[in-house]
């Protein structure tokens, strides 16, 4: 078995800093909560709860001495008043490239433009975009959305409006979104805010579907990206997605000649590496491990 490991795998920048900012907190002595779980990932969540992070929903929870953290997703600038209100110590770890898009609705609003929002509504990181917008916004999860809400709005063509994207969301399902909506509002004002991490990631996945029988997705079940990785492994060949080693599908990688792996944004080195173990250990030669250049295998 000829095992490839995807060099996009494991964490992005921003969910590095996220959690290096909990972890740096709790080696000074620190005790700390975070706003939601700070990371998609069981593992790392089950790790930091051990060194006595909480998890709080709201800012209100925060008890006195706690230091709370915002996690890379980002949150609406009412939870910022909030906080600010209730003078609760906090460290803002949203990821530099969402807080851009806060920046990008929040002056579109000021100058009078529609916000369209390629996304899932549902997600933290579209509920903080969302909530930093100041005027009308829209959002929509994919271009058979955007379809219909554009059979029921009623704007004039040349309406003044602004487009982003979640920074997970579908390279290919955007690229289809902007041509609807480019034809609809001719001056439309395009941020392409699809984050680079997760561009790359995609398109090596892709590649690695092409290239093996099977690919392994390494995330948490409640990723979104990890989700979107898996998706596109599936449209050109088998692909499983596992939280940890002792979900790999032993029976189909025995029959495997090719094998690729690529792993979530949120997916720390740890249990990629348990993977690979495991993996190595079921191979039945010594077929070589191949490791991407700038693989991150720590
Ligand atoms: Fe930030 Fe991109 Fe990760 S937006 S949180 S570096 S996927």
């Amino acid at each position: 078995m000829n095992i490839t490991v995807a060099k996009t795998a494991g964490f992005c920048f921003g969910v590095d800093r996220a959690v290096q900012i909990v972890d740096g907190l709790l080696d000074r002595q620190q005790r700390v909560c975070t706003l939601g779980p700070i990371i998609h990932n069981p593992q790392t969540l089950s790790r930091l709860a051990q060194r006595g992070v909480r998890v709080v929903e709201t800012p209100q929870e925060v008890s006195a001495g706690e230091m709370l953290v915002i996690r890379s997703h980002g949150v609406a600038q009412a939870v910022f008043d909030e906080m600010e209100s209730r003078a609760v110590q906090y460290v803002d770890a949203t990821c530099p490239f969402v807080a851009k898009i806060h920046r990008i609705v929040a002056q579109a609003g000021e100058k009078g433009e529609i916000v369209f929002i390629a996304g899932d509504p549902g997600h933290p990181e579209i509920q903080g975009i969302i909530g930093h917008c100041k005027g009308q916004y829209h959002v929509f999860k994919n271009h058979q959305e955007l379809h219909d809400l554009l059979n029921n709005i009623l704007y004039e063509k040349n309406m003044p409006v602004c487009i982003v994207s979640q920074t997970t969301f579908s390279v290919t399902e955007w690229k289809i979104c902007l041509e609807i909506l480019k034809k609809v509002y001719t001056n439309a004002a395009i941020f392409d805010t699809i984050c680079n991490a997760t561009a790359n990631r995609q398109s090596e996945a892709v590649e690695l579907s092409h290239k093996n029988d099977i690919v392994i997705v390494i995330g948490g079940r409640q990723s979104s990206n990890t989700a979107k990785l898996l998706n596109v492994c599936r449209e050109n060949c088998e692909a499983y997605l596992v939280e940890t080693a002792g979900e790999l599908p032993l029976e189909r990688l025995r029959e495997a000649k090719n094998v690729g792996i690529t792993a979530g944004a949120s997916t720390p080195a740890s249990i990629i590496k348990e993977v690979l173990a495991t993996m190595s250990e079921i191979k039945e030669n010594t077929d070589p491990v191949v490791m991407e250049d700038n693989a991150d295998s720590s």
